[in-house]
């Protein structure tokens, strides 16, 4: 399998994420063709359609960053059984100007931990609405309900239970084959 890079969105902004801290575990058992890199968002400005004729250098940042990776995942918790607005502001920033969307044929993928029993899916299905806006293609083969267990997740991305490990190493491979996939089938436009 070919190398793909992935750029990744963690939804929060909190210093003790448990998002973040899934996203350790996600970069560390990532098979070896994905290569991930933080896409980050929290130097963005609140957007407004005031920017679209001249970007900030957050907002070009961040553009350049979608533009530079195979393949975008987006760590998610749910705030408000909806994603968190910090998150929102970003893909707002990223799908303009009109015609510069960056998520336009970017295959995505979403993953999200809460404590809660249903693991971000209300807001992982409002995140599938925006993105299918959007124009990227979806991996749906597998979803990621993450309830999160903080003897489960270690700080520096260690996942001390077998079961948990295996599910993300298989969520992991699953959307290396759906990037190549759709890389493959059909190459993105630049
Ligand atoms: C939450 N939380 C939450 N959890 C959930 O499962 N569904 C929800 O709708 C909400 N709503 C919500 C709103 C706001 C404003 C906050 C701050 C929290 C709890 C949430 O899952 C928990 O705080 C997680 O730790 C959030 O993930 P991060 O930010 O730590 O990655």
């Amino acid at each position: 399998m070919p190398d793909f890079k992935v750029g990744y969105f963690v939804g929060s902004l909190a210093k003790k994420s448990i998002n973040r801290t899934l996203s350790k575990a996600l970069v560390r058992l990532a098979p070896p063709s994905l290569k991930f890199e933080e896409i980050p968002i929290k130097d963005l400005p609140l957007y407004s359609y005031d920017y679209d004729d001249n970007y900030p250098p957050p907002g070009k940042a961040l553009k350049d960053a979608i533009a530079s990776v195979d393949a975008v995942l987006f760590v998610t918790p749910e705030y408000n059984r909806a994603i968190p607005g910090g998150l929102k502001n970003a893909i707002d920033w990223a799908s303009r100007p009109w015609g510069k969307n960056s998520f336009n044929h970017k295959p995505s993928g979403i993953i999200g931990a809460s404590p809660g029993s249903i693991g971000t899916a209300v807001a992982q299905a409002n995140l599938r609405g925006v993105l299918a806006f959007c124009n990227s293609p979806l991996f749906n083969e597998q979803e990621a309900y993450i309830t999160y267990k903080p003897e489960v997740f270690g700080e520096d991305g260690q996942v001390h239970d077998k079961d948990m490990e295996t599910f993300l190493r298989n969520y992991l491979t699953a959307f290396a084959e759906f990037v190549e996939r759709v890389t493959t089938v059909l190459p993105p436009k630049r």
